[in-house]
């Protein structure tokens, strides 16, 4: 099994990925170094939970843990509250965990959000592990420390950077895992292609269809690649204070504006940022920064994942889009800084205020394709 690193500030913590991971003699190692004599919190979803919960607390014991309290809230993002927060924490005090305990967050990246926010705060900081089980958690959510929760205002408006001892990722529990939610973080998985690996970029149109059916072969390479690119990025920028964890945003500022057109349930996080990403490189071929061509091959592998290739909400207009985008907790002083790309694998950060232009690039990617 590989064992990836990333690097943090305060040192190293691992990343495991592997089919039957909990199963394997090393993961058990890693596991039982730090869970051994520990009180542990498993956090869950009412989906997830009646799947995997089971199997993962038995690991746990078997590993020493000296006790296992368990929760599951209700699935999806309208449990990602202050109020779920609330819950949580005070389920750990019912169950007596004090500073030493261990949170285990076992989900998608709703639950990966809340249990790293759950740890960052409870008693001012417990550790915490993940142990994704959604391809978006696995790429994404679960890599990197950002935890969060929503707020009725917005998306992740409340969050801290706090980093997990170790990510788990059991690689066959995604077979459970709705064709859409694979479809989601396979776009996640594209804008890692696009931004600083043009070989990865390469690898994803040789082999989408056997990702899109969880090949193991393919979804350990795509897994592991996207994680080893990820936290190349977040080691040298853990808490995004230096712009350079910035270009994970491709795609992400004119995708949060078509998703919240979207209300937020019409187009999942993956099929805005999909079509957000070739707004993007539509924009850096238009601006003359990335070569012709660039915004149709990155379309090609879109379309090949099964994601969409245009903005579709009702109210998507590239009036309403770019109304959105301004809104973005990411406008710096009015200037609107967009992750743009010199080519696949290279990405810029550019400003960009030029309303008509946006407009005519945004309008290419709406409506019917
Ligand atoms: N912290 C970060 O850096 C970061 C990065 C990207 C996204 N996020 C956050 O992640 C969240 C989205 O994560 P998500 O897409 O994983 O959503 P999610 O956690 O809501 O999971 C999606 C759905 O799949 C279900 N599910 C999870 N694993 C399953 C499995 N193996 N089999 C069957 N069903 C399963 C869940 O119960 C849920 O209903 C958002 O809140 C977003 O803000 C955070
Ligand atoms: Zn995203």
């Amino acid at each position: 099994m590989e064992r990836l690193e990333v690097q943090t500030e305060s040192g190293f913590y691992p990343i495991l990925a592997a089919e039957g991971a909990l199963a394997l003699p090393a993961v058990r190692r890693e596991l039982r170094e730090r869970l051994a004599d520990r009180d542990c919190f498993v956090i869950t979803d009412d989906t997830v939970g009646p799947l995997y919960l089971a199997p993962l607390v038995r690991v746990v014991k078997e590993v020493g843990a000296r006790s296992c309290a368990t929760t599951a809230f209700p699935a999806g993002e309208a449990s990602k509250t202050l109020a779920t927060l609330g819950d949580l924490c005070r389920r750990a005090v019912e169950n007596g965990l004090d500073r030493q305990a261990l949170f285990i967050a076992l989900g998608g990246g709703v639950v990966g959000d809340l249990t790293g926010f759950a740890a960052a705060t409870y008693m001012r900081g417990v550790a915490y592990i993940q142990v994704p089980t959604t391809l978006l958690a696995m790429v994404d959510s679960s890599v990197g420390g950002k935890t969060a929760v929503d707020l009725p205002e917005g998306k992740n408006l409340v969050g801290a950077f706090h980093q997990p001892e170790l990510v788990l990722a059991q690689l066959n529990w995604l077979r459970t895992l709705p064709p859409r939610q694979v479809r989601c973080g396979v776009a996640e998985v594209i804008k890692y292609g696009v931004i600083l690996d043009p070989e990865f970029f390469a690898y994803l149109e040789a082999s989408m269809p056997e990702l899109l059916v969880l090949d193991a072969t393919v979804c350990r390479q795509v897994v592991l690649q996207s994680c080893r690119l990820k936290a190349q990025v977040v080691a040298q920028d853990e808490n995004e204070s230096k712009g350079i964890r910035e270009i994970l945003n491709f795609g992400h500022t004119f995708g949060h504006a078509v998703e919240a057109l979207g209300g937020y349930s019409t187009v999942t996080h993956g099929e805005a940022v999909a079509v957000g990403m070739l707004m993007a490189a539509g924009l850096s071929e238009r601006l003359g920064l990335a070569p012709e061509g660039t915004a149709a091959r990155l379309e090609a592998l879109i379309r090949a994942a099964g994601l969409p290739v245009r903005a579709q909400p009702p109210g998507a207009t590239p009036d309403a889009i770019l109304e959105g985008m301004s809104r973005d907790k990411k406008v710096k002083h009015g200037q609107l800084r967009l992750v743009l790309v010199r080519d696949i694998g290279v990405a810029q950060v550019v400003e960009c205020n030029d309303r008509e232009l946006l407009l005519e690039v945004i309008g290419r990617y709406c409506g019917q394709p």
